[in-house]
């Protein structure tokens, strides 16, 4: 089986795709409305077909539990969600013909004959040529046994190609991950396996490849030579909202740090791959994982910080006296030549004061102080006239860009330094529209072939075993000690108010190193305009 395929252009190959968990709100959210856009914009042509799979009657009347019931489910938020402009739904019902159901229970082998006949009677309609690509967006836990039913009809096997996407989360530790591998392995090859990671689809993350290796001027810096440290922050403005009871079990650990956060780091620290395609560059980023230093039982009270929103036992679904995390901050090494002695602090949290994704390089300051540090410079050395080290922040979202931030001397006597910022942004450059949703990409991607963007099995197992150590601290107060489960002290779990970054002990944790988290592509909120002007240095928090 081919890893890769060169990357998808035009209009997709004819398929089928297969959506499991389709009554389930990823489908209505993301799925369809990506899939919608594509249609309405000529890039999946008339050769397709989506089924969903799912054991709820959808619609009501007549239409219950068949296509018109899945479709009349899906109209409204794929209208509302979809990215291009369609409120009226013009494209609505030439796109609905393609849409499909199939009700029945994920175990019984009964519902994957009638899908097996169902995908033939759509190759015949939608001339789609057996090429078949299933996509698991159930519960987990289902994941197993919808593969093993699925390989028990044959349908891993197709005249033309059958692919599976897998959603996260690819297991809930390491051991879960390696056997929910083996599990798939049985049944597809590991070139027919995609595992989804929304955030490889986002056009700011794939740009952190064509800023790093596209450039020749950032490489010469890209490493412990002149980078101090790298912050990357991932915070949201809401809570769990109606998910807690996916998020009690899963925590701002397994929820974001295990995938998004470890994905943008990997992205961060690779070499240059010797050739973009999925081997190489996957190859390249296993070898970022296998370089972070697994946090050692004693470093996972200084090296990490757990909090929960103060309201968070208040949700509707979590338990009395839950202490499952919805902030966190790791601190960690990546050990080869290039990061060596370099931290890369990660955080993450939900009821954040904003919504933003972002890679902030600290660069390390000038050898030797020019232009002297002025008495009077407040405590975190801000906007004093003072020079700074200079920062590069690449915005993921919601400000998609690239900021880095410089000294400049102030006009008039004498030299005094103010931080002033160079600024690209992805809207200004090529237009707001241009931005295809994560799950536009990867669809196409996934039906071309390309599995560049999709995590591999090692890449995962990987993950887990960064991740896994802090989960037993947090969760168990366990570490293993020479082969053996032991007492460790874990960090307390920290309240916090909701519209605050997060417990104090983030900000103790890069005290200690004498630093402190900022973003550059955030503005606080400025009490007026005059201060914005002024204060070029406020997104220090
Ligand atoms: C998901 C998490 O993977 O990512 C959610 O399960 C989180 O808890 C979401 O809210 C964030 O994604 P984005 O694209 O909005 O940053």
């Amino acid at each position: 089986m081919t890893e890769s395929a060169p990357s998808f252009q035009g209009q997709s190959n004819p398929a089928v795709v297969i959506i499991f968990g389709a009554s389930g709100d990823l489908t209505q959210r993301k799925l369809i409305p990506a899939l919608y856009t594509l249609y309405a914009e000529g890039r999946l042509g008339e050769q397709f077909a989506v089924v969903g799979v799912a054991r709820s009657e959808l619609g009501a009347g007549k239409s219950k539990g068949g296509a018109e019931g899945f479709r009349q489910h899906l109209r409204e938020m794929a209208l509302k969600n979809a990215r291009i402009d369609d409120r009226a739904g013009a494209k609505w019902n030439s796109f609905a013909e393609h849409l499909h159901y199939c009700q029945g229970e994920y175990d019984a082998g009964e519902t994957y004959q009638r899908l097996a006949e169902l995908l033939s009677e759509l190759d015949t309609r939608f001339d789609t040529v057996g090429n078949r690509l299933f996509y698991l967006s159930t519960p987990p836990q289902l994941y197993p046994v919808i593969v093993e039913q699925l390989g028990k009809a044959g349908l891993q096997k197709s005249r033309g190609f059958a692919r599976i996407i897998v959603e996260k989360p690819f297991g809930r530790d390491l051991d879960s991950a390696q056997d929910l591998n083996r599990r798939v392995h049985k049944v597809f090859d590991e070139g027919q396996v995609y595992r989804i990671d929304h955030y490889l689809g986002k056009e700011t993350v794939q740009n952190i490849l064509a800023f790093r290796f596209a450039n020749a001027i950032w490489e010469p810096l890209w490493n412990r030579n002149y980078v101090d440290h790298v912050q990357i922050t991932a915070s949201e403005t809401v809570g769990v909202e109606g998910r807690a009871g996916y998020y009690e079990s899963a925590g701002v650990l397994r929820d974001v740090f295990q995938n998004h956060l470890l994905q943008l780091l990997t992205l961060t620290c690779m070499e240059p791959p010797a050739a973009f395609n999925a081997k190489f560059l996957r190859d390249e980023k296993v070898k970022v994982l296998q370089a972070v230093r697994r946090l050692a039982p004693q470093d996972i009270a200084s090296s990490t910080v757990r909090g929960q929103y103060r309201t968070y036992r208040d949700e509707p679904g979590v338990k009395k006296g839950s202490t499952t995390a919805t902030f966190g901050a790791v601190c960690l090494h990546v050990d080869n030549w290039r990061w060596q002695g370099v931290p890369f602090y990660l955080r993450s949290g939900k009821l954040l004061p904003a919504k933003v994704t972002e890679i902030t390089v600290q660069f390390k300051d000038v050898p030797h102080q020019l232009f002297p540090r002025e008495p009077g410079a407040d405590a975190k050395g801000r906007n004093t006239g003072a020079p700074h080290a200079n920062f590069l922040s690449l915005c993921i979202q919601p400000d998609e860009g690239v900021h880095l931030r410089i000294e400049a001397k102030m006009p008039g006597q004498g030299m005094r330094m103010r931080s002033v910022e160079m600024e690209f942004d992805f809207g200004d450059a090529f237009g707001k529209a241009a931005l295809p949703d994560a799950y536009e990409r990867l669809l196409l991607d996934a039906l071309a072939g390309d599995a560049s963007l999709f995590a591999r099995a090692d890449e995962i197992e990987q993950s887990w075993q960064i991740i896994d150590p802090v989960i037993a601290g947090w969760e168990q107060g366990t570490a293993p000690v020479a082969g053996e489960w032991q007492a460790i002290t874990a960090p307390a779990l920290e309240f916090y108010e909701q519209g605050t970054w997060g417990p104090l002990g983030a900000d103790q944790m890069l005290a200690r190193g004498g630093r402190h988290w900022r973003l550059g592509c955030y503005r606080e909120p400025k009490p007026t305009e005059e201060r914005a002007e002024t204060d070029p240095e406020q997104t220090d928090l």
